[in-house]
């Protein structure tokens, strides 16, 4: 018998949590691995967010809230939106849930019928095409080289478009390119999207603060006002405020997309954590110097991870504009054999050697979609990235 569902047969584990068990089962038999699989801050959470945690648990605020999110939360997203992005929702246009990946899943949910398309530009979030999967739609996956930036363009965006397009996704900064859109990159992608009415937009900005060079960030919803009424902007306090375990994403977009959303919410978790969502009230409303030193510092990492990754014969990087991730480039090493006889015939295989033999974890390009890459996470400190970096020249000068 089968216990499992013929809609999980499509479905892949996350490749980053993969890899990062991989590290994992490794150091449990002693290796001495250094995990650059999952992207996720190592800073503490801030201790004004902790301490009004704190005081929401000991002031009783320990009960179901409503599906969408506590009207405080829903309020301090809606401020938020208009102090940072020049965007005016009210919280009746706001939903808050488990993480940015929940609002995806339920925005999914939501809409999708069997066959309907999502375009995800390539390199994406690994997550996308298996939602995407879960829920019945076909991800149709557009390859953004590195020659423009890794950036969708609007001839490659109009030659995706079909009948069934129900979504086009954007992620800025990219995970895993680091790739920021400007202003008139998404007008030029809005004039595509004006002519095709049948298609709305998911704009994940989760790494809106962690942007490099002085670039300011632009929302989507900012860029392209006019598709207000086609436009979910998703966000959350994970990587911005060093808050990944809290579990608190929330989406803003047209009222009858986010009642639906919280429906589905309602008939499944009922809620987020309370204390999570008091917690994201102080991180939002609160001062927000600790979330400029993490820009800084992810900002210092990035350019030591660039300057030594150049230097190795072999890799290429396009310096990352945002986000905490190297998206490395392997084509010269694909077809050349490792020490042990072993031909790296692509990046999984390139990914494998490095952790079996550098003893450094990462993920693959494959699980992005564009290959030949492979992904490190550079939110880890400057001392863990330059052992990385030594070990992975090491690894590589060794390859025939
Ligand atoms: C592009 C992107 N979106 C969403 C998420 C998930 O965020 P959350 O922790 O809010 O679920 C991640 C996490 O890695 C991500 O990289």
């Amino acid at each position: 018998m089968s216990y499992i569902a013929s809609r999980l047969s499509v479905v892949k584990p996350s490749a980053s949590m993969a890899a990062s068990q991989a590290a994992k089962a490794l150091r449990a038999k002693g290796v001495d691995v250094i995990d650059l699989g999952l992207g996720e801050p190592d800073f503490p959470t801030p201790l004004h967010i902790i301490d009004a945690a704190h005081f929401a648990a000991k002031a009783g605020q320990t009960l179901y809230t409503a599906a969408a999110g506590t009207p405080e939360v829903r309020e301090a997203v809606a401020r938020k939106f208009r102090r940072e992005n020049g965007l005016d929702y009210t919280a009746d246009d706001i939903v808050v849930a488990n993480g940015a990946k929940q609002i995806i899943f339920n925005a999914l949910m939501a809409t999708l019928e069997t066959g309907d398309e999502a375009i995800l530009p390539a390199p994406y979030f690994v997550s996308y095409p298996e939602m995407v999967k879960l829920l019945g739609g076909t991800p149709v996956v557009v390859e953004c080289p590195e020659t423009t930036g890794f950036r969708l363009t609007p001839s490659l965006l109009e030659k995706a478009i079909t009948p069934r397009t129900k979504w086009l996704f954007l992620n800025m900064p990219g995970n895993p390119s680091g790739t920021v859109y400007s202003e008139s990159d998404l007008k030029a992608l809005g004039a595509v999207l004006a002519k095709h009415p049948h298609v709305l937009v998911l704009s994940d900005e989760i790494y809106e603060h962690i942007l490099f060079d002085g670039r300011e960030f632009v929302s989507f919803g900012k860029a392209c006002p006019e598709l207000k009424e086609r436009t979910l902007i998703v966000n959350g306090v994970s990587k911005s405020y060093a808050m990944t375990g809290w579990r608190v994403g929330y989406a803003a977009g047209p009222a009858p997309l986010v009642k639906a959303m919280s429906t589905i919410q309602s008939q499944s978790c009922t809620s987020v954590c309370s204390i999570a969502q008091a917690a994201t009230v102080a991180a939002l409303n609160g001062p927000q110097d600790e979330v400029a030193r993490f820009r800084k510092a992810f900002e210092a990492r990035r350019n030591l991870v660039v300057d030594g990754i150049r230097k190795i014969n072999g890799l290429t990087l396009s310096p990352p504009e945002g986000a905490f991730y190297a998206y490395i480039g392997c084509a010269s090493l694909i077809g050349r054999k490792t020490p042990k006889g072993v031909v790296l015939e692509d990046d999984v295989a390139v990914a494998n050697y490095l952790l079996n033999d550098g003893r450094v974890a990462s993920v693959p390009g494959v699980a992005y979609g564009l290959s030949p890459y492979f992904r490190i996470s550079t939110a880890t400190s400057e001392e863990v990235l330059t052992e990385a970096i030594a070990r992975i020249n090491a690894a590589i000068a060794q390859v025939e």
